[in-house]
C-alpha cells in the first residue's frame, strides 16, 4: 500500500561495465595480472575463481553466502537439492563484473580502481518457514543484499593500515516497508547515501526481502504474469466518487475472493507464515547471521511496524534502532485498521503542501501558480477550486488522450486521484506533477497520459521480467495481522461505511487505502490462523531507547500515530517531528533531524527532550 517512489537505479554491473569498455579496462587487466602471482603459489585447478585477485566467494562459514553481486546473483530454487553448490557457481571472478560503490571523494587511484570503494555483496539466508514448530521441515529462502563499505581486501595486499574487506562495527539494518517494499532494490537504490547521512560512511548497510517479497522464496504473486495482474486492476480500481458505491463492492468484494483463491493455488498456505511477527524473528535471525549483540536499523513506514514488534519481542536486542515514517502497529490488529490508520494529513498534504507551497514558490517554479489573466496572481483559495473543478468534471466525464507509447488513452478520475496520492509521497515530483495538471486543467491531456503510462506493472517495450511482481504479499500481511478481528455480521454494509468514512475524511487517499483492508474479508476462508501474531504490548523495557521520527504532514504514516507510538514507548523513545514534506524525512531533508538520527545511529546519543522539533532545510518547488 505504502509505494516506496525508490528511484530506479541503473544496475551497478553496467557502471563497471561502462568502464572496462573505458580506458580502465588495461588497468583492470594489469591489476589481475598483478594479483594472479599470489593464486598460483595456491594448488588450484580449474576452479572459476582463478584470476579473482579478492580470493574466492563465498566465504567459508558466511552465514549469507556472499558473492559481490553480478547480475546473474539470483537465489538457487527451494527443490534444488544441493543450493550451496548451485549458488557458489554463480560466483564469477571477473572483478569489473562486480557491483561496487562510488570512487571516495579523494579520487581513484590509477593502480587500483578499486580501492577505497565500497563493494555490493548478494546472499540468502535459509529460515524455518515456521520457526515455532520444530517438526515443520520446509523453509523460506532470504534474498540478502549488503553493501560493505570498506570494499575488498586484495590478496596479498599489505596490512598496514589496510581495513579492506572488513565488516564494519555494527551493520545498519534497511527495510523498506509496504508491506511488500524488496529491502534489497532499496539497498540498491539508496545504501550509499544512508551510510553516508547516519554513519558518515562508516557501517556497512544490510537489506532483506522479506518472506514472500521480490527475491525472496517463496514468492507471493498471485498472477501468472504482470500483465493479468494490470488487466484486473482496471475493473478493481474504480473509486467511489464515480461508481454506484454497493454495486462496485460487489465486484471488488468477488474479485477478492478470486484473487485469494488465485494465492492459495498458487502459494498454498504459505500465507499463515508471512505475518509481521515471522517477519520480526526473521530480523532476530538476520542479526544473529551478522554475529551483533544488538540490532542496528533504519526501519521506514511499515518497517517501522516490523520494528516496533521487534522490539517488544526482543527487548534486550535493541541496538540502535530509528523508526522513520511511524506506524502504531496496533492499528493493525483491528478490522480495516492498516487502512484508516494511514489517514491522517493527506489533504493537508495536498492543501498546505502540494497547493501551498506552488504559490509561495510562485510561476516560475510551479506552472500552477501561473495566472490565467495577466497581472492577477493565482490565490490559494483559486487553486484549490480550480483544481476541484477539474477533478470533478473527469467524475462527469473523462478526458480522451494519446501517447506514442501508450496508444489511446483515458484520464479518468479514479486514475488521477490514483496517481496524485504517491505523488505527496515526495515533494521532489511536485514541479512535473504541478506541470501535469496544469496542462490538463489547459486541455492538453498528454503529459498525464504519459504520467500514467509509467505506472502499469507490465511494460510493453521491455521483456517481461522472469517473476511477475510480489504485490499481493500486501494484502496477506495486511490480513494475517488482523486475522481475529471480527468480521461484522452484515455482509458488505459496515464495509460500505468504512468506504464512505475514508472517502470522506480524505479523498486523496481514502479510496486507495480502502482497497487495502477490503480484502481481508477473504484471509478466513483461505488460510488457518497465521503461525504466530504479536499481541502484546509497545510499552517493553528496551535495552536502548529507539530513534522515532514523524512527519506533520506524512500522507502515510500521520504524525498522530508517532505521538501515540511515543506515549506507548515513554522513556523507551524519543520523537523527532520533522516538520517537512513528503513520507518519512527521506525526501524532504533537514539537517537537524539528520544531525540527531546520525548522532544515534554513529555513537548511540539521544536527543535530551522526548519529543524534539526539526525543520526542513528548503521549501518545495524551489531549487536550492
Ligand atoms: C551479464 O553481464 C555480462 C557481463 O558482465 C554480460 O556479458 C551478460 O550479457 C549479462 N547478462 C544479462 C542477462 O544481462
Ligand atoms: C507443525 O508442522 C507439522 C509439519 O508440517 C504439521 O503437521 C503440524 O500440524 C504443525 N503444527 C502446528 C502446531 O502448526
Ligand atoms: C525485485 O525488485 C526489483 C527492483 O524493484 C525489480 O526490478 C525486480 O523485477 C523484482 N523482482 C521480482 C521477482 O519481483
Ligand atoms: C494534522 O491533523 C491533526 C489532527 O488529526 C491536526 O491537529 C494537525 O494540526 C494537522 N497537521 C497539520 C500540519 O495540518
Ligand atoms: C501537449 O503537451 C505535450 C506534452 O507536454 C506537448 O509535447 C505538446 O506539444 C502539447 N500539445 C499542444 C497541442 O500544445
Ligand atoms: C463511520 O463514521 C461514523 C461517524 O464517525 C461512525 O459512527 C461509524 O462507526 C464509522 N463506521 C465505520 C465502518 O468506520
Ligand atoms: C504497558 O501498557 C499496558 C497497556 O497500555 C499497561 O497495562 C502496562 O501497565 C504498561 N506496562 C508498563 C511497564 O508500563
Amino acid at each position: 500500500m505504502e509505494k516506496q517512489s525508490i528511484p530506479r537505479h541503473r544496475p551497478q554491473w553496467w557502471r563497471a561495465i561502462t568502464w572496462v569498455v573505458g580506458a580502465v579496462g588495461l588497468v583492470g587487466l594489469a591489476r589481475l595480472h598483478r594479483f594472479a602471482g599470489d593464486h598460483f603459489g595456491l594448488s588450484i585447478t580449474a576452479d572459476a575463481w582463478v584470476g579473482s585477485p579478492y580470493g574466492k566467494f563465498p566465504l567459508e562459514n558466511d552465514p549469507f553466502h556472499f558473492l559481490p553481486c553480478t547480475n546473474s546473483s539470483f537465489l538457487p530454487p527451494l527443490d534444488d537439492p544441493q543450493p550451496q553448490q548451485s549458488w557458489a557457481a554463480r560466483f564469477d571472478p571477473n572483478a569489473d563484473h562486480w557491483s561496487w560503490g562510488q570512487p571516495s571523494s579523494n579520487g581513484m587511484r590509477i593502480d587500483d580502481p578499486y580501492a577505497g570503494r565500497g563493494i555490493y555483496l548478494c546472499g540468502y539466508l535459509d529460515l524455518p518457514l515456521d520457526h515455532l514448530n520444530g517438526s515443520e521441515t520446509r523453509i523460506v529462502r532470504l534474498a540478502v543484499t549488503k553493501f560493505q563499505v570498506s570494499g575488498l581486501a586484495p590478496l596479498g595486499a599489505p596490512d598496514a593500515s589496510f581495513n579492506a574487506g572488513r565488516k564494519s562495527a555494527r551493520t545498519m539494518i534497511i527495510e523498506p516497508g509496504g508491506p511488500g517494499d524488496s529491502g534489497t532494490s532499496y539497498v540498491w537504490a539508496a545504501a550509499e547515501q544512508l551510510s553516508d547521512r547516519f554513519s558518515d560512511g562508516q557501517f556497512d548497510v544490510l537489506g532483506w526481502d522479506p518472506r514472500g517479497v521480490n527475491m525472496s522464496l517463496p514468492a507471493v504473486s498471485c498472477f501468472p504474469h504482470d500483465v493479468l495482474r494490470d488487466r484486473w486492476s482496471l475493473l478493481t480500481r474504480q473509486y467511489r466518487e464515480v461508481t454506484n458505491p454497493m454495486h462496485q463492492l460487489e465486484i471488488a468484494d468477488a474479485m477478492n475472493d478470486a484473487m485469494f483463491y488465485a494465492c492459495r493455488q498458487r502459494v498454498g498456505d504459505f500465507g499463515r507464515f508471512i505475518s509481521t511477527a515471522s517477519v520480526a524473528r526473521d530480523l532476530e535471525a538476520i542479526r544473529k547471521a551478522l554475529d551483533e549483540d544488538e540490532v542496528t536499523a533504519y526501519l521506514t513506514s511499515y518497517g517501522s511496524g516490523i520494528g516496533q514488534t521487534y522490539a517488544n519481542m526482543f527487548p534486550d536486542k535493541v541496538g540502535r534502532m530509528i523508526f522513520d515514517g511511524t506506524e502504531y502497529v496496533k492499528d493493525h490488529r483491528l478490522l480495516g485498521g492498516f487502512g484508516w490508520t494511514s489517514l491522517g494529513n493527506t489533504t493537508d498534504a495536498w492543501h498546505d503542501g502540494f497547493l501551498g507551497e506552488c504559490i509561495n514558490a510562485g510561476p516560475r517554479w510551479c506552472a500552477l501558480a501561473k495566472p490565467l489573466n495577466k497581472d492577477d496572481p493565482v490565490t490559494l483559495a483559486q487553486l484549490e477550486a480550480r483544481m476541484a473543478k477539474l477533478l470533478r468534471s473527469l467524475i462527469t466525464r473523462p478526458v480522451p488522450a494519446y501517447t506514442e507509447h501508450g496508444g489511446p488513452s483515458l484520464i479518468t478520475y479514479s486514475a488521477l486521484v490514483g496517481a496524485l496520492y504517491p505523488t505527496m509521497y515526495d515533494p521532489n515530483g511536485w514541479p512535473n506533477a504541478a506541470q501535469m495538471l496544469y496542462e490538463l486543467e489547459a486541455g492538453n491531456a498528454t503529459l498525464t497520459a504519459t504520467f500514467f503510462d509509467r505506472t502499469w506493472g507490465h511494460n510493453p517495450t521491455q521483456s517481461s521480467p522472469s517473476h511477475p511482481s510480489t504485490r499481493e504479499l500486501t494484502y496477506l500481511v495486511i490480513c494475517a495481522d488482523a486475522y481475529d478481528a471480527p468480521l461484522p455480521e452484515d455482509g458488505l454494509r459496515w464495509w460500505d461505511q468504512l468506504w464512505d468514512n475514508m472517502t470522506t475524511q480524505s479523498w486523496i487517499a481514502g479510496n486507495s487505502r480502502f482497497s487495502g483492508v477490503l480484502p481481508c474479508r477473504y484471509y478466513n476462508k483461505y488460510w488457518s490462523s497465521p503461525a504466530e501474531v504479536y499481541r502484546g504490548d509497545l510499552n517493553h523495557t528496551l535495552k536502548t531507547p529507539v530513534l522515532l521520527i514523524a512527519a506533520v504532514y506524512d500522507p502515510a504514516t500521520p504524525l498522530r500515530n508517532g505521538k501515540r507510538l511515543l506515549g506507548d514507548m515513554g522513556r523507551n523513545a524519543r520523537l523527532i517531528v520533522h516538520h517537512g514534506y513528503g513520507h518519512t524525512s527521506r525526501w524532504d531533508r533537514s539537517d537537524c533531524t539528520d544531525l540527531m538520527a546520525k548522532a544515534y545511529i554513529l555513537h548511540g546519543i539521544l536527543p535530551d527532550e522526548q519529543e524534539t522539533d526539526c525543520y526542513a532545510n528548503k521549501k518545495p518547488y524551489v531549487p536550492v
